[in-house]
């Protein structure tokens, strides 16, 4: 198990902008999209390299390119959207799913709703929700994908309550967990501290 804290001063700058509650929601939805691809880089940072052989318009040459591997992105609806974009850019030749839930504002518990994947169990699972707070939906994501039979899970987030990251590294040790901040706490509405508000909210202008 692992946590994977990024840190790249421009994932740390747009993230800064994304916090402050003034971010107007067209900004906030563009700067998500770029965090997402900046973050992407080190979720791929370990993919496994090959030579070819190929030929620039100057000579013949050995050249690296990516050894296969398959991979799904999965956001949790809705807001896990906001990074798929720009991590598709990168990984254009991914497959998507979807995972639908939301939290009841009672319990907060994750409440499931829709769950589409496409084939091939094979593949490397990229699991979006810029939100890991108490934890119980991306378990819950988590959970029903073994079910359905993938094995290589990554989780990718934005902010990250510790809550939320003990309760998966107890529930699903095998799933590392990418994020650009670990933050202090959740406060008793069950909101990141000091986090960015509803994510889903401020990407689709909800509020
Ligand atoms: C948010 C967020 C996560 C979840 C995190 O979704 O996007 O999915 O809460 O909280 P948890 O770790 O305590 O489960 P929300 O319920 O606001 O739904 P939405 O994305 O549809 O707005
Ligand atoms: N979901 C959000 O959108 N924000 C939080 O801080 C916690 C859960």
């Amino acid at each position: 198990m692992a946590i994977h804290i990024i840190n790249h001063p421009m994932v740390q700058h747009k993230l800064t902008i994304l916090r402050k509650k003034e971010t107007s929601t067209r900004e906030f939805r563009e700067l998500l999209k770029e965090i997402g691809m900046l973050m992407g880089y080190d979720v791929t940072r370990d993919f496994p390299l090959q030579d070819v052989e190929i030929e620039t318009p100057v000579c013949k040459t050995t050249a690296k390119q990516i050894a296969g591997r398959k991979v799904v992105v999965v956001p949790i609806l809705r807001a896990g959207l906001g990074m798929v974009d720009g991590l598709m850019m990168l990984i254009p030749s991914a497959r998507m799913g979807h995972i639908g839930m939301y939290r009841d504002e009672t319990t907060h518990e994750p409440v499931f709703y829709y769950y589409k994947m496409p084939k091939g169990r094979e593949r490397m699972v990229i699991l979006t929700d810029p939100m890991l707070a108490t934890g119980g939906s991306a378990c819950d994501a988590v959970r029903r994908l073994k079910e359905d039979g993938y094995k290589n899970i990554r989780m990718m987030c934005l902010v990250a309550a510790p809550e939320g990251v003990k309760r998966l590294q107890t529930e699903h040790p095998d799933v590392d967990i990418y994020t650009a901040s670990l933050d202090q706490c959740l406060n008793e509405d069950a909101y990141i501290v000091p986090g960015l508000g509803d994510c889903g909210d401020r990407i689709f202008g909800t509020k």
